[in-house]
């Protein structure tokens, strides 16, 4: 079993030092086999923003826990134009990381980041045509066996919003990238940028996509909240390619407590969820 902790949007520049604190410690006590963080690291992409997510990224790597990062819409300097079209990820490189396009793999999870965050969209992401290619090449070297893990900063599937029937954007070329994502044979898709928890099996949404599992992350430790939901982050273990299993760590005001726990199964047709009780790890 891999255990894997998914943060996103830390948004430094408006973050919470007492819940950043409280975050390193959980990993420190706990110490996940891999540390996600699907963007936004940065409130506005400025250096003394990129700085603290600099300090706190090295922070988590030093408990010993590998990470593995992708960059969000907040990382691409929103004011300064000459930055934000001629070296959009400049600083996101220098400070965060350097790969664009990440790679994890141990002998149970393959985990492959694509960067999503662009100059031209504002908000929304986009994934490009190299991309969809690597994502469909890195997972056909994958032995069967193992879980198959995206991560991208925004979401590849349009999810449900607060209004009821209402659908949230999705990544620019999303059609392709699912038909990448369902013959790469991804089973967990995980992103951000909603600042809102969130796991279904993405074949309620997209019909082809029966392999995977959406997951997303709420803000881990932003001030700037959506629909009152406190600061969080994604507990998984990652069991086997069917077998996943999801726990909410929520911010209560004081610390991180765990929160709702779910087993998802895969029975060769879509994922189900069930609430589980039982020994934490
Ligand atoms: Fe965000
Ligand atoms: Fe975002």
């Amino acid at each position: 079993m891999t255990r894997i902790a998914h943060l996103s949007d830390v948004h430094f520049g408006a973050h919470d030092p007492d819940i950043v604190a409280a975050s390193v410690a959980w990993m420190e006590v706990h110490k996940p086999d891999l540390i996600i963080i699907s963007g936004d690291f940065t409130q506005r992409a400025k250096v003394d923003q990129f700085r603290q997510a600099s300090e706190y990224l090295d922070r988590l790597r030093s408990t010993g826990c590998p990470t593995l990062v992708v960059p969000g819409n907040h990382d691409v300097p929103l004011y300064d134009v000459f930055r934000r079209f001629a070296a959009p990820l400049d600083r996101y490189k220098r400070f965060i990381e350097d790969d664009l396009c990440p790679w994890f793999e141990n002998d149970e999870v393959a985990v492959l980041g694509l960067n999503t965050a662009r100059s031209l969209t504002i908000k929304d992401g986009r994934i490009s045509y190299e991309q969809i290619e690597m994502l469909r090449d890195r997972f056909a070297e994958v032995p069967a066996g193992k879980t198959r893990i995206l991560v991208t900063h925004h979401p590849l599937f349009a999810m449900p919003i607060a209004k009821e029937g209402e659908l949230s954007e999705a990544v620019g070329r999303h059609r392709d990238a699912i038909e990448a994502v369902a013959d790469a044979g991804v089973h967990l898709a995980l992103a951000g940028h909603f600042h809102r928890t969130y796991a279904e099996s993405a074949l309620k949404m997209v019909e082809t996509a029966h392999t995977v599992l959406v997951v997303q992350a709420g803000t881990a430790t932003s001030t700037r909240l959506r629909n009152n939901e406190l600061q969080s982050f994604n507990w998984i273990h990652a069991r086997r390619y069917d077998e996943i299993e999801l726990q909410v760590i929520a911010w209560n005001g004081r610390e991180f407590q765990r929160g709702s726990h779910e087993k998802f199964t895969h029975d060769g047709n879509i994922w189900t969820s069930q609430s589980i009780s039982g020994p934490e790890q």
